[in-house]
């Protein structure tokens, strides 16, 4: 068992629902085990200035529930920088922090890794909604945004289908197209548009548009993941080409906000509780992620240099399904 007493927690770049799930799992792990936890805002904005409050397994009643983040996150510019990093490790020691949770995306872990090299003791947990971490098969937040974006799918199809229209839908996801393939699958949309895989309008569009017609589908859903472009000038191309009137639904926010999921919910949990028994084992510099279905820790700089690719299979299902 590790020598530590006390801990912090941050949540970094973008908010992620099952954020607060994390949060409260490592809060209370902590206090279970005698350590003090300590909040901190806004992400490394909040280490940097001494934005940081003592936090107890009462501060986190009530909050596994909600979406968002209580202790707010924010992308911080001053921390890209050396002389930001060394503030932030300065603060980090006045506070007496010996380990630090931060849970977020790729850039929140590589602040992690600068700052361990401080002498601080780092944890970093996966969330964001674009599921696009390399060392990690799931990451907190994936699952309620792609419910979140089916269920808003499911109504623009109910009045697609009544009307015979075309739809396109952008979803999120930045370069990756994890979103949008497991939303194209679970509401059996016509076609794909996602960075993973090259992309022919007459082909990968029009083709399964015009086809599906002369089959009798009476809808036809476009799902397109906004790292390769806009909703509104593929809806009006497609109206141009094919005399079906199509619209353009732009999802946003929206996907990145609402109650966590179960699986959620259950994960960041695990991942919370993971994160702090691992700190108190004495190991540091870890991520915790989850590898053939289940959470470990695994070194940080060995779980950057790991990648993993969209399915290629789960693309061409995705496509033979929409016949
Ligand atoms: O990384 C999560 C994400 O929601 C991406 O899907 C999206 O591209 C980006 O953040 C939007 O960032 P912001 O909320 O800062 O505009």
């Amino acid at each position: 068992m590790a020598d530590i007493k006390k801990i912090g927690v941050l949540t970094s770049g973008g908010d992620a629902p099952g954020m607060n799930a994390a949060i409260r799992a490592v809060v209370r792990t902590a206090e279970y085990n005698g350590l003090q936890v300590m909040g901190i805002r806004r992400g490394y904005n909040g280490l940097i200035n001494g934005d940081i409050f003592e936090m107890n397994a009462r501060s986190v009643a009530d909050t596994l529930q909600h979406g968002g983040t209580i202790l707010q996150t924010a992308r911080c510019d001053e921390f890209r920088e050396p002389e930001g990093v060394r503030r932030a490790a300065e603060v980090a020691k006045i506070f007496g922090l010996e380990g630090l949770v931060v849970i977020g995306g790729d850039g929140s872990f590589r602040g992690a890794r600068d700052l361990s090299e401080h002498g601080i003791s780092t944890i970093g947990i996966p969330a964001t909604i674009d599921n696009d971490i390399g060392c990690t098969e799931y990451c907190i937040g994936f699952d309620t945004a792609m419910n979140t974006a089916m269920e808003a799918i499911d109504k623009i199809r109910d009045t697609a289908t009544s009307h015979a229209r075309s739809s396109v839908i952008e979803v999120m996801g930045r370069d990756a197209g994890y979103i949008a393939l497991n939303v194209a699958i679970s509401c059996g949309a016509e076609s794909i548009v996602i960075p993973e895989k090259e992309f022919n309008f007459d082909e990968d569009v029009l083709r399964p548009i015009i086809e599906g017609r002369h089959r009798g589908k009476k809808h036809y859903l476009v799902i397109l993941a906004e790292g390769v472009g806009s909703a509104i000038p593929l809806a009006e191309e497609i109206q141009t080409r094919t005399g079906i009137r199509t619209t353009a639904t732009v999802l946003g926010h929206i996907q990145r906000g609402g109650s966590p999921s179960v699986h959620d919910r259950v994960n960041a949990s695990t991942m919370g509780f993971k994160a702090v028994e691992t700190l108190l084992a004495g190991r540091k510099n870890r991520l915790i992620v989850m590898q053939n279905n289940k959470i470990v820790d695994i070194d940080m700089e060995e779980g950057f240099k790991q990648t993993k690719q969209i399915s290629q299979d789960d693309i061409r299902m995705c496509e033979v399904l929409a016949w």
